[in-house]
């Protein structure tokens, strides 16, 4: 046995304290300290793991984000196959399925357990005792086929309510101690609000916006990139325990209790009921939520609550017969379109709306549209007139699904149907400024080339002072319209020369808020550099591109002199956004704007971050089953620290590390003599990198 030391006993504690308030927070959703008392706590721990990287386990809490997933993720083969649902979609195909449930059950007792069913994607946690008793997470694995899954283990971590520990404490308050291992099954989903704010970004740098925060969860946990994974923001909801392949024997009310104990999350909105009038009333009161949840859901899942009645139901080849998913309508309505309008976007993209006839769907009125782009229009089918089916996700603005036909009863509105037949054609010139529009050939959007269109230039300033950019807190779109319509602001560097008069003199602008949006403005100048390349507006240069480039290159100037090849040897950019970056700043205009804003005085330089270069000249080989690394996580953990992972040993490799199972490569590593380490080993060399 190690003796106890003084840094063990302050890590556990601090371990165990900072699993205490994330518990706490991201699944009770009730903090018991504030944010900066948790910061702290977290930095202290770091700190002590730092001076004692032989203590670093993958389950602290300082452990979420580790390295990226490689080039792929493992395939993993489920311990028994994660099934789908037999739908119904009325209360007829409730009470039926009921009256068979009831046949079937014969004498044994028939009680239901329903559930929300949360609209994101299935996955599977593995969790497998420890030698003290705890149980750590050790695989997250996605449904795939059903059969077999795809090892997302690394992305799975940063979902903060997935427990990477399950304490000998918790197991033996939920009658689990001395358990190999179990199983959690669950719900991962992205809150509607990361979702708005993930599309927010990705519009911002120019990319096309996930459909809805299903797709956007999927999206996100086939990521490479734990670190993006983390931003986003993903939450599981566990439904189902599963001890040696088989669903926990107390039945599923009990259970969800249990995984409760365990400290997982689990949707509070369930019930436990016996006939099936108290199951349609349950749906009726969770549809009624629907609206106001800060999730998507589709429905309800019923499930046969007593084990013993489920395996006398027992299976369809595709799904249990003791469960099913009571599917709610979509929220969606067939209504007319009156016109389509063409507005332009901060990088000059034309985007057509579709202004509708106003019609109610799932608590609000919705008068307009996204078409996206062109594309998008002729693919649907849309003209002036058309009758639609719009739908309302996740999105701020509903889009449009497909073209409807006129719904019985309802009448033409008479000023569209002259017009019916002409098919939407984008215009030549821009609908704002009349500049001839640019259609690169191969691309789906037409842009206005004008960089002064005042359209753009709206928009342009309206991100600049964005909260999450320059963050000029004041700075409206009705100001943004007087300063340009004044003449007062041409450009974003026009910001920095106004002055109190100018601005009073503007109408409803009063001495006041013209102090306070100057000292906003006069603020931004030290934004940084990563806020102001965000602030620019260079395509495909979001937050997280702006903060590697602003990381890796130190300076406005270094960043303005990279060629493609230097852009791209910054981890994560590709050469979509090497060749937007230097089409930038090759521009005479951008480079004057740059210039007059360095004369301003904005700040143009960053602390310039180190790569890490711990493991660098070192070559590793892998071997055997490493206890909670994937060979892929191990892999990406030793380049990420500068290493270098061979497959073969030679005279040339600096450490064999060796897990479970180890083979030739093993004994290949005692003949040459090479050091052979275990995954502590390797987790203790990296330490310092993390
Ligand atoms: S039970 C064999 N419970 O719905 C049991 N599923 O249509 C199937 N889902 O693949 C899963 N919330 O991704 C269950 N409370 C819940 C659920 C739920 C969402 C999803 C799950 C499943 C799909 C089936």
């Amino acid at each position: 046995m190690m003796k106890m030391t003084d840094g063990m006993a302050a890590i556990a504690a601090l371990r165990e304290e900072l699993r205490h308030h994330e518990h706490c927070y991201y699944v009770l959703d009730a903090p018991e300290i504030s944010d900066a008392e948790y910061d702290a706590k977290m930095r202290a721990l770091k700190a002590l793991e730092e001076a004692h990287p032989e203590l670093l386990t993958p389950d602290s809490p300082t452990q979420r984000v580790g390295g990226r997933s490689a080039e792929g993720f493992r395939k993993v083969t489920h311990s028994r196959p994660m099934l789908s649902l037999d739908n119904a979609y009325n209360a007829e195909e409730m009470q039926a399925w009921d009256r068979r449930v009831r046949e079937l059950a014969g004498e044994l007792p028939v009680r239901y357990a329903a559930e929300m069913k949360l609209d994101g994607l299935s996955l599977a946690l593995h969790y497998e005792a420890q030698p003290n008793g705890d149980a750590r997470l050790v695989r997250g694995v996605t449904r795939g086929d059903g059969q077999v899954g795809e090892d997302v283990t690394g992305n799975v971590r940063t979902i903060r309510s997935v427990p990477l520990l399950v304490s000998a404490k918790k197991l033996g308050a939920a009658g689990m101690a001395g358990l190999p291992g179990f199983e959690v099954r669950g719900e991962v989903v992205m809150p509607i609000a990361s979702f708005r704010r993930m599309n927010e970004e990705r519009e911002r740098a120019g990319l096309a916006p996930a459909a809805n925060p299903r797709n956007a969860a999927a999206g996100t946990l086939r990521t490479l990139e734990p670190n993006i994974v983390a931003q986003r923001r993903l939450d599981c909801y566990a439904y189902f325990l599963l001890i040696d392949g088989e669903y926990a024997p107390a039945g599923q009310t009990a259970s969800l209790e249990t995984l409760e104990t365990l400290g997982f999350r689990v949707n509070p909105h369930r019930t436990s009921c016996a006939s099936v009038e108290e199951l349609l009333a349950f749906l009726e009161r969770v549809e009624a939520m629907r609206p106001t949840l800060p999730y998507e859901i589709d429905g309800v899942v019923v499930k046969v609550d007593a084990q013993a009645t489920q395996l006398r139901l027992g299976y369809t080849g595709r799904a249990p017969r003791w469960a099913i998913a009571y599917k709610f309508a979509a929220r969606a309505g067939v209504t007319q379109v009156r016109a389509i309008e063409v507005t332009v976007g901060r990088t000059g993209k034309l985007s057509p709306v579709a202004v509708l006839r106003p019609v109610g769907i799932g608590g609000t009125t919705v008068e307009r549209a996204s078409l996206f782009n062109a594309d998008e229009v002729e693919r649907l089918g849309v003209r002036v007139g058309s009758w639609v089916m719009v739908e309302r996700g996740g999105d701020v603005i509903p889009k449009i699904a497909s073209v409807a036909s006129k719904p019985e009863g309802e009448t033409e509105i008479p000023e569209a149907i002259p017009e019916a037949d002409e098919p939407f054609r984008m215009p030549d010139v821009c609908p704002v400024c009349g500049t001839a529009v640019r259609k690169a050939e191969g691309e789906v959007d037409s842009y206005c080339v004008n960089t002064d269109c005042p359209a753009r230039l709206v928009q342009s300033l309206l991100y600049f002072a964005h909260r999450g950019v320059m963050n000029i807190d004041g700075l409206g779109e009705v100001l943004v319209q007087q300063l340009i319509e004044s003449g007062l602001v041409r450009s974003i560097a026009d910001l920095y020369t106004l002055t109190e008069e100018q601005l009073v003199a503007l109408e409803r602008v009063g001495e006041k808020s013209a102090q306070s949006l100057l000292a906003e403005i006069e603020r931004s100048r030290e934004a940084g550099l990563a806020r102001l390349l965000m602030g620019l507006g260079i395509r495909f240069v979001g937050e997280r591109t702006a903060e590697l480039l602003a990381g890796a290159f130190g300076s406005m100037e270094a960043i303005a002199a990279a060629d493609e090849q230097e852009l791209m040897a910054v981890d994560e950019v590709g050469p979509k956004v090497a060749a937007s970056v230097r089409e930038f700043f090759a521009n005479e205009r951008n480079q004057a704007l740059v210039e007059r804003l360095r004369t301003l005085g904005l700040k143009m330089t960053a602390e310039k971050k180190q790569r890490s270069t711990e493991l660098a000249g070192l070559t590793f080989v892998l071997t055997g089953t490493l206890p909670t690394l994937s060979r892929e996580e191990a892999k990406a953990r030793i380049e990420a620290a500068g290493g270098k992972v061979a497959g073969s040993v030679s005279k040339k490799t600096s450490y064999v590390v060796a897990g479970e199972e180890a083979g030739s490569k093993l004994e290949k590593a005692r003949e040459l003599s090479v050091p052979v380490i275990d995954e502590a080993g390797l987790l203790a060399l990296l330490a310092p990198s993390l």
